[in-house]
């Protein structure tokens, strides 16, 4: 209403804190998503709409930039309209007043919209089902995915507190971070990609080939862009070019809310960061770990380290 995305942050400034983790169905979500939960399952998507789904970061800013720019023929300039979150709403999102929900910036948008979930698959709203939605998934390894989760939830004021390392890799093991369960997430998404059409995605498969993933989206949209352009939106979406771009790379949430000088938003963005945090007793722990909960399903991650 007139506000910016960055000043309605600002002026509900003191009432932004680290949220305590509340259970919807057994996933623990922010305590302001899950007192609003009711009318996020109620949401009911328009056919046209696309949903790009991700556990907390494995790589969905970048892939909203990736589809914002194949949307708009890789104009940088109209995709620079906003910053990502008024671009590609956020579903489940929900602060204080006068930040926008998630809903609330949907509802003003006309469809086709794109829109960003976190939520595991079995709480994505059936409306996105029974409309056969398009939805684009990506999953990250498990552990660079919770070095990237840890650092974040120390620069991110409204996520609970990560406390240390050692303690942090616990908690991801039994799924007790926002979102829950890593290992529930890619495995839900996973058994289902066929069946309900996902296109299903690796962060990996992106850093190694980002323009033979960049094609993998556009084909999946229906689209079909020139080489020039195709190659403009690989450059456009490079982790160097998003990191300096005041649109994409989360700067315009300001501190306290998002505090870049403890960790930027846009950290390191690589495969394989992980060795620089294991000990080899924590990564034998999580290696048996890892081998219980994913031996029911295969999905090839690869880590190239
Ligand atoms: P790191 O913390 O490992 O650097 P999300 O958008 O899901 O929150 O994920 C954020 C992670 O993706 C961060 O990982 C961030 O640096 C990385 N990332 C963002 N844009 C990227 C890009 N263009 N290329 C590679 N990684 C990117």
């Amino acid at each position: 209403k007139g506000l910016t995305y960055s000043e309605a942050i600002e002026k509900a400034g003191n009432k932004l804190c680290r949220f305590p983790l509340k259970s919807v169905r057994g996933v623990p979500l922010m305590e302001p998503i899950a007192q609003k939960w009711d009318s996020v399952w109620a949401f009911c998507p328009d056919p046209s709409d696309l949903l790009i789904a991700t556990y907390p970061k494995a790589g969905t800013t970048w892939t909203q930039e990736i589809v914002d720019l194949l949307l708009h023929n890789g104009d940088a300039e109209a995709c620079k309209r906003a910053p990502t979150v008024v671009r590609i709403p956020f579903l489940e999102i929900y602060s204080p007043p006068p930040i926008p929900s998630g809903l609330d910036l949907l509802n003003a948008m006309s469809p086709p919209r794109v829109i960003k979930t976190h939520l595991p698959i079995q709480l994505v709203p059936e409306g996105f089902w029974e409309n056969k939605c398009k939805v684009i998934y990506v999953a990250r390894n498990a552990k660079d995915n919770m070095v990237s989760y840890y650092h974040f939830d120390r620069m991110n004021m409204t996520q609970p507190e990560p406390g240390p390392w050692e303690g942090y890799i616990h908690k991801f093991m039994k799924g007790e971070l926002g979102w829950g369960s890593w290992y529930d997430h890619v495995k839900g998404y996973w058994e289902e990609r066929e069946r309900r059409n996902i296109l299903y995605l690796f962060y990996e498969d992106m850093k190694e080939n980002p323009r033979r993933e960049v094609e993998r989206i556009m084909r999946y949209l229906d689209l079909s862009l020139s080489d020039d352009v195709i190659e403009r939106i690989v450059e456009l979406t490079s982790f160097k070019v998003m990191k300096d771009n005041p649109m994409a790379n989360y700067t315009f949430i300001p501190k306290p809310v998002f505090d870049h000088s403890i960790s930027p938003f846009m950290r390191k963005g690589e495969v394989g960061d992980w060795v620089n945090y294991f000990s080899p007793t924590q990564l034998q722990l999580f290696d048996e770990d890892y081998e219980r909960q994913m031996k029911t399903v295969n999905i090839p991650f690869r880590t190239k380290i």
